[in-house]
């Protein structure tokens, strides 16, 4: 039997940071206003050159650094994200291209801030087939770009970066016989989807538009939703919050992290947060989150650490993952 395995991670973040008190400057809010009610104190921005797919690239590298590979060893590459470069080709292709990589598929996978979640399971199913052996899972996204600068109940809200772990096909046999991505539970519910979206496309507009959002409506279904799928993880595997090592949820908003913790049982010193930091950076935050807890020597092999999110669509997912 075969299971992925986590090999290594890594993760960029772009250079401009973009505070609370700047951005009190470009709309009216306040840095007040935007931690009481979101946890946020900056994010990162792309610079104009930096598309999405440079992001990834960075991430990517930094990933394969860490899992001790080159280009050479990866023939998978899905890259999830909502803010690709192109209409066509995937924004996979060109971090394919980017990184060397000449063999294998690479694809993108668009499930907005559950695209990590959405990416990874997929890996896993190729991986645990015995199609492919070793998988480049990216989230990178620039929504600085889809965003109305003077809409203060969206602007305020995210960032940009990119995070990229490299999961592995190994034999769970031996001392590798409980590592890897033991279960993941994806779901998607469009009948949701007017309540967070984008209002352009090649469909509609014809423009690439702009991120639109009702906050409320997407606050009261996220905790629900989130627990849900964390619930069946729990059930697949017969695990209780008690043993989870870390809990590294898609960094949204402080309130709906804390809440879906508190829900479940999981005790705050277990939840790793970093909105504070990065603003909501859809797709990437739980690579970019994941990335922070290992290099800070939080997650250790062997940790058992879930992973969820909740996003537009809605799409929704958990992974539970033995490191
Ligand atoms: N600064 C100051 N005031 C603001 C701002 C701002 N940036 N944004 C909105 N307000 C005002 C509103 O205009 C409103 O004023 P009014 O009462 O005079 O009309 C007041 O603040 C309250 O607005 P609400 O929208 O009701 O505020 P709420 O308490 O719901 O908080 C928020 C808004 C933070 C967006 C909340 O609904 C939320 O967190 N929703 C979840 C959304 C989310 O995280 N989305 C991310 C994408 S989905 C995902 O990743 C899960």
């Amino acid at each position: 039997k075969l299971r992925s395995v986590v090999r290594g991670c890594g993760s960029y973040l772009p250079e401009k940071v973009l505070t609370n008190e700047e951005l009190a400057g470009l709309v009216e809010t306040s840095d007040e206003w935007i931690v009481q009610r979101t946890g946020i104190r900056q994010r990162h921005i792309a610079a104009e050159d930096e598309p999405t797919s440079a992001l990834g690239i960075k991430a990517a590298e930094a990933a394969l650094k860490a899992a001790g590979l080159t280009a050479d060893d990866i023939d998978l590459v899905i890259c999830a994200t909502s803010t690709p470069d192109f209409t066509f080709p995937s924004t996979a292709s060109v971090i394919q291209a980017g990184l060397g990589i000449t063999q294998g598929a690479a694809f993108d996978v668009q499930a907005v801030c559950s695209g990590f979640v959405f990416a990874l399971t997929t890996a896993d199913k190729f991986l645990t087939s015995g199609s492919h052996k070793r998988a480049l899972v990216i989230g990178a996204e620039t929504f600085s770009r889809i965003l109305d600068w003077t809409d203060r109940t969206t602007c305020v809200l995210f960032g940009d970066g990119a995070g990229a772990v490299v999961l592995e096909a190994q034999e769970a046999a031996g001392t590798n016989k409980d590592r890897g991505i033991l279960t993941s539970h994806l779901r998607t519910d469009g009948r949701h989807r007017d309540k967070l979206f984008v209002d352009g496309g090649p469909g509609s507009t014809k423009t690439v538009g702009h991120l639109r959002m009702q906050g409320r409506e997407v606050f009261k279904h996220a905790v629900s939703m989130v627990t849900d799928v964390i619930v069946d993880a729990f059930n697949a595997t017969d695990t209780t919050a008690e043993q989870l090592n870390w809990f590294v949820p898609h960094q949204a908003n402080k309130r709906i992290i804390t809440s879906s913790a508190d829900k479940l049982g999981i005790a705050p010193e277990k939840v790793v947060m970093t909105v504070e930091k990065h603003g909501n950076t859809s797709a990437a935050s739980i690579p970019l989150a994941l990335c922070v807890a290992v290099n800070d020597g939080r997650i250790k092999p062997g940790d058992l650490v879930m992973v969820e999110a909740m996003g537009g669509g809605f799409t929704w997912g958990s992974a539970l993952i033995r490191w």
